[in-house]
């Protein structure tokens, strides 16, 4: 567990902004140093880096609001049943609150909807594609990917645009948007609105926040005790979840390498060799190296209270029962459960989850750190709220 070790060497304790670092562990060269710093579209903390943004697709107010629109738009998807939104619902952190969720078409997804908070700064993007670097990229695939389908467009193409292209409300929308541009109404200017909107959607102003920027009283003392567990090195948990996004999976506009974001914590091993349930196998099912078996992302602990249920198949309910797992060093499946199996015992276990013991106390105390992490200003900003009436 080699990766495990260079996680050991990398310093992203406490909230040290760089999730980056600048000593140990091997990495890949990030050259995009284009965001913008004083970009007032983001309204970004003054603590945060600014994010990478590509050059190909700068910020603009026209298109964030363009966006905004499309993200809600039921339109977007071919049976017209399905939006963005419907599975990405501002109150839950864009998230959905179920297990996994159901296609435009009642196909079921295998991966838990994600929450979109700060997916600015994945390095990678969704629970487990090594080459998925980019909003753009991504957002493509819910539109058109048909292995699960998701909205449903392909095989739709151009009904889909003669709905907005039709509606004088969008086509005024798109111009604003994309004034130079021959073809108005395009998927290329659809997906670069929907990512400049995803882009913005920037959390740094949960009660921890605050009492990191010294407001002593904005988190209970309960709270306090728990940030000292998270970061201590009994816990291990901010070598994984550490700087200001609470993930190691972190990049922005300054970033000159990002870690081996994927690491396997154990939840499951179906077979005593460390095999995780088909379809759910981690980057595995694009490297094929058995040593990636059950390695996915982790995601940034922002909002974490209010995007349950848990982990990449959504099967751990309560953040109390994360807590329990990590506590136990991994998950044991109990025969007669489908996809039995000593998840502790999976060889490809990163050695950071070792288990440790927490009193009740103990583990009240970071539920209460986790739970204040949740900003409730991002979840209810009108800025980021569906703008239908
Ligand atoms: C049917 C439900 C569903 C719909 C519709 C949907 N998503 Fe998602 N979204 C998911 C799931 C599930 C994941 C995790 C996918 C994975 O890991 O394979 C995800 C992941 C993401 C991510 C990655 C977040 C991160 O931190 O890596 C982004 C961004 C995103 N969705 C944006 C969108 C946008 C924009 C749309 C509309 C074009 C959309 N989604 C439509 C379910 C959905
Ligand atoms: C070795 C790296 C590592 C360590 C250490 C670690 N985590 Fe995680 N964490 C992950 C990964 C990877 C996932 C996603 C795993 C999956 O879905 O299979 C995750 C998922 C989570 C989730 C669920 C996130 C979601 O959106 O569903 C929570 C909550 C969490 N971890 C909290 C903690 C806490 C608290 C600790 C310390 C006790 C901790 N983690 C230690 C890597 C780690």
């Amino acid at each position: 567990m080699s990766s495990s070790r260079n996680l050991l060497a990398i310093s992203l304790v406490g909230l040290g902004l760089c999730a980056c670092g600048g000593e140990g562990g091997p990495g890949q060269d990030e050259t995009d140093t284009s965001g913008d710093e004083g970009d007032p579209l983001l309204e970004l903390p003054e603590d945060f880096p600014a994010p990478a943004i590509p050059e190909s697709n700068q910020l603009t107010a026209a298109k964030i609001e363009l966006g905004r629109h499309l993200f809600y738009a039921e339109e977007l998807s071919a049976n017209q049943t399905m939006s963005c939104g419907s599975c990405h619902l501002q109150e839950l952190g864009f998230s959905d609150g179920e297990v996994t969720p159901i296609g435009s078409t009642g196909e079921a997804l295998t991966r838990n909807s994600m929450g979109l908070t700060n997916a600015a700064y994945a390095s990678k993007l969704t629970w487990a594609n090594p080459n998925l670097d980019q909003l753009e990229q991504q957002i493509a695939i819910p539109m058109f990917g048909e292995f699960p389908v998701e909205l449903g467009i392909t095989g739709h193409e151009d009904e889909v645009l003669a709905r907005f292209a039709e509606d004088p409300t969008y086509v005024a929308m798109f111009e604003a948007a994309f004034p130079d541009a021959s073809e108005l109404v395009s998927f290329d200017h659809i997906i670069d609105a929907l990512a400049c909107f995803v882009r913005v959607l920037i959390s740094g102003d949960s009660p921890y926040d605050r009492y990191r920027r010294g407001d002593q009283a904005a988190i209970s003392e309960s709270a306090a005790r728990g940030a000292a567990l998270f970061f201590s090195e009994t816990l291990e948990c901010h070598h994984c979840h550490g700087g200001f996004n609470f993930s190691l999976a972190t990049r922005h506009a300054n970033t000159t390498f990002t870690q081996n974001a994927f690491q396997n914590t154990g939840l499951y091993d179906i077979d005593g060799a460390g095999s995780y349930p088909p379809d759910n196998r981690g980057i595995y099912e694009f490297t094929f190296a058995d040593t990636d078996m059950g390695r996915f992302r982790p995601p940034s602990l922002r909002n974490i209270a209010v995007t349950g249920p848990y982990m990449h198949d959504g099967s751990v309910a309560t953040l109390g029962e994360v807590l329990d797992i990590y506590a136990a060093g991994g998950r044991v499946v109990a025969e007669g459960e489908p996809w039995a199996g000593d998840g502790r015992a999976n060889p490809y276990k990163s050695g950071l989850v070792a288990g440790f013991e927490l009193s009740d106390q103990d583990r009240e105390d970071v539920l209460a750190f986790l739970t204040s992490l949740t900003d409730d200003s991002f979840l209810t900003d009108p800025r980021f709220a569906d703008p239908s009436p």
